[in-house]
């Protein structure tokens, strides 16, 4: 019923939470490479995930969109983890809803203008360790954490639910 294809390089933060997405949704996850466009009619749902890598997802999840055939309202969610720091800005503060959405912007037009239905977006910290950032360990270091799976989990038991009472 569901796929959840997921390009995770940094540090595999994005798997962590495609992998909570599996279990709750009992999908399979692939990565883009091993996506056949064809097959993706057979899912009901598709979630589409990676790292934010120069504020947008990676370029593998874009290529992989713009090959899809159109779609009729297919349902699909998009999920990431980005490297922004939250130890000064509050999770679910304005400025970082502002750049989630930024840093989604770019698959969910692709997916919108292919005619997918986008009904979900996760999103969640994940350690960083990108260029003079290794130097001191990185920033958000031990995410996603505990509470970003939960967070994962119930995101999921929510779209779970969607797709019953479908
Ligand atoms: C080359 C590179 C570019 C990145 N660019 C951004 C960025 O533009 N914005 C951001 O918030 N994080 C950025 N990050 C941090 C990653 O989005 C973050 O570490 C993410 O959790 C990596 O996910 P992954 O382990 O699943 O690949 C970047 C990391 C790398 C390695």
């Amino acid at each position: 019923m569901c796929l959840i294809i997921v390009k995770s390089i940094h540090h595999k933060n994005t798997e962590k939470i495609a992998k909570v997405f599996a279990r709750i949704l009992d999908a399979r996850i692939k990565v883009p490479k091993e996506v056949n466009p064809i097959e993706l009619q057979q899912h009901t749902l598709i979630g589409f995930g990676s790292g934010i890598y120069s504020g947008k997802h990676h370029n593998s999840i874009l290529e992989l969109v713009d090959n899809l055939p159109e779609a009729e309202n297919h349902e699909v969610f998009i999920f990431s983890t980005d490297g922004a720091p939250r130890l000064f800005l509050k999770y679910d503060s304005s400025f970082m809803n502002d750049q989630i959405k930024k840093n989604h912007e770019i698959l969910k037009e692709k997916l919108i203008s292919k005619g997918y239905s986008v009904v979900a977006e996760f999103n969640c910290g994940g350690w960083n360790t990108n260029k003079f950032l290794k130097l001191f360990g990185g920033i958000n270091k031990g995410r996603p954490n505990a509470d970003d799976l939960k967070k994962a989990e119930e995101f999921a038991i929510s779209l779970h639910k969607k797709l019953i009472k479908n």
